[in-house]
C-alpha cells in the first residue's frame, strides 16, 4: 500500500486515478471521514470494497460524484432532490433516490435495491480524484465493518493495512462525522442518518422530515451496533469510576485521575463532532474496560453525535458497516 505525504500533489492524484480505473482501491479524504473508494461502475472493484471492509453485502454503498451531470446520470432527481443539492452540494449530504434507467453503477453497490445513494463531497482531493478517474466512486467509510470511522490517514492504515492499494493523505477531516443521509423516494423526505448538516438545516429547504423509523425503507446499514470501540461505553455519565476513562464535554468535569479526552471544553457541538472518533480511538487505545461519556445536548449537531454514541454503546454481535 502506498501512502502519500499530506496534501498530495496532482501527480499522486493522477496515479490514484489510474489505480481506480484499473479496479483497485484508494482511500481518500473527504470533509466528513475518509472513504474507501473503488470504481462504482466496476462489479469487481465494488466486490473488493465489501471484502476489504468485511461488510455485509446487503448494506449498499454511496456513489460519490464530482458534478451534477454525473449525479443525474445515476439517479432520478425530483424537485426536492434539486432543491437540496442546490442548497448543500458539494457538502455533507447524501441523497437516496430511484436509480436512473441507464444507471451505470454496479447493482452490487445498491445491494439489489432500486434506489441509489449519491453524494458530492466538498474536498479538493476527493473532487480532483473523482474528476480524474472520470467515473463515480463507491466509497464507504474506510474502516473495517462495525469499527470507528477514520478521520485521519493513519486511522485508515491501522484498520485496513494492505487491503487498500493507496491512501491519499489529506490530513484530519474537517467535520469528522459521516454525511447526513436523506431518502427522497416517494412521499415525505426521510432522515435516514443524522449528520453535521442538521434536521433544521434540511427542513428549511424541504419542509418537515419523517424519521427512518416512520417507514419501512431504512438505511440497511443503520444497524444498532456500529462505531464500536473495544471498550464498553457508558452513556450520560455524571461521574467516573476508578479504572474508567472519561469522554468529557464542556467546562465542568467530574473529578477523575484516569485517561480523559474533552470533546469540546467550551461546549461547541461542531468541535465535538470533529473530535468524536479520534478521541474514542485514543481512549480505547489506553486499554480501559469502560469509557464513561458525559451527556451531549440533543439539539442541532448533537442529534448526530448522540446517534453515533448510542450505536457505539449498543450490545455487540450484530454486524455493523
Ligand atoms: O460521509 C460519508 O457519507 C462517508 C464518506 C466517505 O462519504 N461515507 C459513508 O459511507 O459513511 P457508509 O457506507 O459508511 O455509509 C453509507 C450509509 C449506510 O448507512 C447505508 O446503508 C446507506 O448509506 N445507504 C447507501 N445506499 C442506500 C440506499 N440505496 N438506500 C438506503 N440507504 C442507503
Ligand atoms: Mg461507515
Amino acid at each position: 500500500m502506498t501512502r502519500t505525504p499530506v496534501l498530495p500533489d496532482q501527480d499522486a492524484i493522477g496515479r490514484a486515478a489510474g489505480v481506480l480505473r484499473g479496479g483497485g482501491l484508494v482511500a481518500f479524504p473527504t470533509e466528513t471521514v475518509y472513504g474507501l473508494g473503488g470504481d462504482a461502475t466496476n462489479d469487481d472493484a465494488v466486490a473488493r470494497i465489501f471484502a476489504a471492509k468485511g461488510r455485509p453485502r446487503f448494506n449498499p454503498l454511496i456513489s460519490h460524484v464530482a458534478s451534477l451531470d454525473m449525479a443525474r446520470r445515476l439517479g432520478d432527481f425530483g424537485p426536492v432532490a434539486e432543491r437540496l443539492t442546490e442548497a448543500f452540494w458539494p457538502g455533507p449530504l447524501t441523497i437516496v433516490v430511484p436509480r436512473a434507467a441507464r444507471c451505470p453503477v454496479s447493482l452490487l453497490a445498491s445491494a439489489g435495491l432500486d434506489t441509489i445513494a449519491i453524494r458530492m463531497p466538498d474536498h479538493p482531493i476527493a473532487h480532483a480524484l473523482i474528476g480524474r478517474a472520470g467515473r463515480p466512486l463507491a466509497a464507504p467509510s474506510a474502516n473495517p465493518s462495525g469499527g470507528i470511522s477514520p478521520t485521519t490517514a493513519a486511522h485508515v492504515a491501522e484498520g485496513l493495512g494492505e487491503r487498500v492499494d493507496m491512501i491519499l493523505d489529506g490530513g484530519p477531516c474537517a467535520l469528522g462525522l459521516e454525511s447526513t443521509v436523506v431518502a427522497l423516494v416517494g412521499g415525505v423526505p426521510r432522515l435516514l442518518r443524522p449528520g453535521t448538516l442538521t434536521r433544521a438545516d434540511l427542513e428549511r429547504i424541504c419542509g418537515p422530515l419523517a424519521d427512518a423509523a416512520d417507514n419501512a425503507v431504512q438505511a440497511p446499514g443503520m444497524l444498532k451496533s456500529h462505531y464500536a470501540p473495544d471498550a464498553m461505553l457508558r452513556l450520560n455519565a455524571a461521574d467516573v469510576a476508578a479504572g474508567e476513562a472519561l469522554l468529557a464535554f464542556g467546562p465542568d468535569l467530574p473529578p477523575h485521575d484516569g485517561p480523559t479526552e474533552n470533546l469540546s471544553p467550551s461546549g461547541n457541538l461542531l468541535e465535538a463532532a470533529a473530535n468524536l472518533f479520534a478521541m474514542l480511538r485514543r481512549l480505547d487505545a489506553s486499554g480501559v474496560g469502560t469509557i464513561a461519556a458525559m451527556p451531549i445536548p440533543q439539539t442541532g449537531i448533537g442529534e448526530a453525535i448522540n446517534d453515533r454514541l448510542q450505536r457505539a454503546a449498543a450490545p455487540r454481535g450484530e454486524p455493523g458497516l
